[in-house]
This record gives structure tokens, sequence and C-alpha cells, in this order.
């Protein structure tokens, strides 16, 4: 037997080696941070079913932001508790609705130095928890709910959301909001699709700190299965077609056959959602001393990275960030 002739780990060799032919980055600005305001809220309180992540009032998130402005993440995606939830979910498009007030006082302190993503979807204010709007019989009524993320729509990007993210999984949502942001004259307001969301175990502890789980039933009549894979293809193109700036996989972990897909289907910038329960999976491990987290976090991250995703929405943003920062290799 003569000597291999193809021999990898000669780029293998150095740390200046490997870093020269690394095929995948990740860095802080490819990163979004998911931020939860509570209306009424004085303080910050921490989040029991998410460590480490709390409800904000609009002064600490703002203190939040300006951390994530100094991390050089990518921007924050704001999700809001209103104070009282009603059949229609009326706060989510209150004109004085609490994601509205935080959209106008990040605006007013940081400009344009900070991409304000705001979720457009009704579940956090309606009093039955479901995404749409409810018929007698139980079924969610997609035509008139999309009435309604229009409206939502709309009042963020009056106060001054730079991109909609309408999460609800209604057909033609984001055509009805491209059109309802264009007659407004919010022709410059992005809309990023949450193309392939898929109805699964994972949103557990988004439900507790959203307070959001429906009342009754589930959402898998609105969100996808999670066998599917062609269909996330379908979505995703029926989102560019009706006017999608972006599009979305979520979660993503269990769905990085969906991500490569994507990222083969369309070639506009595409996001993963590493949701709270991967959130929780990757801390509560940690915890447990199975692995060390940060590294376990930038393996996670760079995986999501690798499979396509230009951009990942994780509670662990700040953290992989100064992570990011502290690391020479
Ligand atoms: C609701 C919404 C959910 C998440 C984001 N928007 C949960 C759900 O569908 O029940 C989940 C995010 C997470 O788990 O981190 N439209
Ligand atoms: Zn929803």
């Amino acid at each position: 037997m003569g000597f291999p002739l193809e021999r990898p780990r000669r780029l293998r060799r150095t740390p200046a080696l490997r870093r020269l032919a690394r095929e995948s980055r990740l860095s802080a600005g490819q990163l979004i941070h998911p931020a939860f305001i509570r209306e009424g809220l004085q303080s910050p309180q921490p989040i029991a079913s998410m460590p480490g992540q709390s409800h904000e009032s609009i002064d600490s998130l703002c203190a939040t932001v300006e951390e994530t402005v100094g991390l050089g993440l990518g921007g924050v995606l704001l999700f809001g508790l209103p104070a009282v939830k009603d059949a229609q979910g009326s706060g989510a498009f209150a004109e004085d609705g609490v994601v509205q007030q935080a959209i106008r006082a990040l605006r007013e302190r940081f400009g344009d130095s900070c991409v304000v993503i705001a979720d457009c979807c009704l579940c956090e204010y309606t009093d039955h928890g479901h995404c749409g709007f409810l018929l007698e019989n139980g079924d969610v009524d997609n035509d008139a709910t999309l009435e309604l993320y229009a409206r939502t729509a709309v009042s963020q990007a009056a106060a001054g959301a730079d991109i909609i993210a309408p999460s609800g999984m209604m057909d033609g949502q984001v055509a009805a909001i491209r059109e309802a942001l264009d007659l407004s004259g919010f022709t410059d307001t992005a809309i990023l699709a949450y193309s392939a969301k898929f109805a699964t175990v994972l949103y557990g502890p988004f439900r507790d700190a959203a307070e959001c789980a429906p009342r009754t039933g589930d959402r898998r009549s609105y969100q996808m299965d999670p066998a599917n894979q062609r269909e996330a293809v379908r979505e995703a193109i029926l989102d560019v077609e009706e006017g999608a700036d972006m599009v979305m996989v979520k979660p993503a972990l269990t769905y990085l056959d969906v991500v490569a897909r994507l990222r083969d289907a369309t070639d506009l910038p595409l996001a993963a959602y590493c949701v709270s329960g991967e959130f929780a999976m990757l801390h509560h491990a940690a915890a447990a001393g199975a692995f060390d987290e940060r590294a376990a976090v930038l393996e996670t991250l760079g995986g999501i990275r690798r499979a396509g995703a230009d951009m990942i929405i994780t509670y662990h943003a700040r953290a992989a960030a100064s992570w990011l920062a502290e690391i020479k290799e």
C-alpha cells in the first residue's frame, strides 16, 4: 500500500489553516435577539421557563437593546404581552399597543442603528390563545384573520418597525400585509415571512413566557405538520410570490433539512429561528453537566449557518455575541 494521495488533515494542522479553510462562519451581525415586552411593567421580571430571559418594561427594553447594539447584533424581534386580551386580539393593532409603544421608544432612542422586527400575530393578544379569529365551532377563520394581520402590520410600520414578521401561518398573509403596507405608504417596510413554521413541542417555554397557549385545541390546522419537507418548499415559494423579502424556517435544529432545501429553493435572505425549547435543551443540558454551554451553543448556531441560514433568531444571541468576541481562532 502506498501513501494516501488525498490528505484532508493537511488543512487541519494549525488553527490558522483551519480558519482559512473554514466553509461557514458565525458572527454577531447574523444573530437576532427576541424580546418580550409586558404592558404596565416598571422593571424587568425573569421568565421562569427561560432562564436568563426577562419580561421587559419599555425602559429595560431600551437598556437591553443598547447592549445588543454594543454587541453588534443583527437586530431585535419584539413580542408583546398586553394588559388585556380579547376575542379579536385588538391589543395587537392598537395604536398605543405595547409593541407599538416599544417600537416608538426604540426608534426615538436608537434611530436606525438597530434593526427592529415586529412579530405580527394575534395569539399573545387573544383571550382564546389562537393565532387568528375564532369561529363559534372553534375553527380559525383564515380570511377574517388576514384583515387583522394587515391592521397589525400597518400599526407596527407606523410606529417605525423596519421589518414585519407574520408568524400566524394563515394562507395569503404575506400578500395581505404587503398590500396593506403599500396602500398606507409603507413601501419601504420589509416582510420576514415565517414560511415554514412547524407545529412542534419545542414552543413550550415560549407559550409560558408569552402566555399564549391555546385554551382549547392546538395549532395543527395552521402550523405545518413536522413530517413535511416538500410542503415547506411550497410555502416558501408562495411567500416569495406574495412579496416576502426574507423567509424563515422554525424551529431550526430538528428542521435543518428544511433549511438546506429552502437555501436551494430561494436566493432571498433565509432566517432560522432557534426556538425556546431548543434554548431550554441547550441550557438545561449544560446546567446538568452534559457539556459546556458556550461550546454547545456556538457549535449549534454554526450548524444552522452551515445548513444555509443567513441569520438566526436565538435567545442565546447576546451570550453568543460576547463569546464570539472572546474567541481568537
Ligand atoms: C406565535 C409564536 C410562537 C413562537 C413565536 N411566535 C409560538 C406558537 O406558535 O405557539 C415560538 C417561539 C419560541 O418558541 O421561541 N405566533
Ligand atoms: Zn401566533
